[in-house]
């Protein structure tokens, strides 16, 4: 078997955490996916996403387990694989009082840059995320919204090619979260972004690929097609309440609008739009989304009795 880990590769190999109190947080994570690109983490509160991130962004120590990126072992290359990353952690806030300007510069002389190419960086950044009118200010007179950008352009000003931002869109409204969004992904054109996210939406409309975990365990990963082929039935047909259908391969169940929701494949939906159309009945059939996918597999585990979420 080939052990060698090539570049271009973040991968994962039995990775486990039990905290001190006993806590496990992880049980046994592997996977690998290409480090460009954007990389969303999705699960329950208490799933283990920051724990994942922060010890494949080298800040937490795994209990087992082996992780490389770019063929970089985050245990034993640590300095090298700092030096490439940018991580934003799930607390991590504008300093109140501090101007954006001011902040960035500070960050990146603790990196190691000089002063003058810091402030330039800085206020280049700074520009980049839409923020130039307040470049100046104290974070503390700025808006969530601008704060958060103050992070990602943190990130940016950095030039680190690996990062991990926990849960970057968090509190924000649609449209800053929009205005994040297309930072995002205009970020993970030229690196690779690690982030955690609970908008199911955001990582289906951003995410090359996608990561769920539940209760420490990586139930799946890939890109939206890789979730999708997983499933056995592949197609939702949305119809009203008590409409009567033939009977077709996969579920029904009833949606959280209150419609019928039948959960079939490819030939099952196209038997059921031929009874629909054919008695004038008003329906949408479309491929399962991210949305369907997660509540199916997390509640699959919750159904075997595995547990789940936050608890103590
Ligand atoms: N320092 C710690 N000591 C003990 N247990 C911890 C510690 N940090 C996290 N945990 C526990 O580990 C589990 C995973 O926590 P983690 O913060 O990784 O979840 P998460 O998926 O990021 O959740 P959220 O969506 O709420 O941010 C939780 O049960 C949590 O209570
Ligand atoms: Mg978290």
């Amino acid at each position: 078997m080939d052990r060698s880990t090539p570049a271009g590769e973040l991968r994962c190999e039995g990775i486990a955490k039990v905290y001190e109190d006993g806590k496990r947080a992880l049980s046994s994570v592997s996977f690998a996916i290409p480090t460009r690109g954007i990389f969303a983490l999705i699960g329950r509160n208490g799933a283990g996403k920051t724990t994942l991130t922060r010890i494949l962004s080298t800040l937490l120590e795994p209990s087992s387990g082996r992780a490389t990126i770019d063929g970089l072992d985050i245990m034993k290359d640590e300095p090298r694989l700092r030096e490439r990353m940018a991580v934003v952690p799930q607390e991590g806030r504008a300093v109140p009082w501090m101007s954006p300007v001011q902040m960035i510069t500070s960050y990146l002389l603790w990196r190691g840059m000089g002063y003058r190419e810091a402030r330039t960086k800085a206020r280049k950044a700074v520009g980049l995320v839409g923020l130039g009118d307040h470049a100046d200010k104290m974070n503390r007179r700025l808006s969530g919204g601008m704060k958060r950008k103050t992070m990602v352009a943190m990130v940016i000003a950095s030039g680190a090619d690996l990062i991990f931002l926990d849960e970057p869109s968090t509190g924000l409204d649609p449209i800053s979260r929009k205005e994040l969004w297309d930072l995002l992904v205009e970020l993970g054109r030229e690196r690779f972004l690690f982030i955690t996210t609970h908008y199911l939406e955001e990582a289906e409309a951003i995410a090359d690929r996608i990561g769920i975990l539940n209760d420490g365990n990586l139930l799946a990963s890939g890109t939206m097609d890789e979730l999708r082929s997983m499933m056995r039935y592949d197609h939702v047909l949305r119809a009203p309440a008590g409409t009567d259908l033939p009977p077709v391969p996969g579920e029904t169940m009833v949606g959280q609008d209150g419609h019928m929701q039948v959960m079939t494949d490819r030939e099952g939906s196209m038997l059921l739009s031929r009874h629909l159309i054919e008695r004038d009945v008003e329906f949408s059939v479309n491929q399962v989304t991210l949305d369907d996918i997660f509540y199916r597999l997390v509640g699959e585990e919750l159904d075997s009795g595995a547990e789940g979420g936050e608890k103590d």
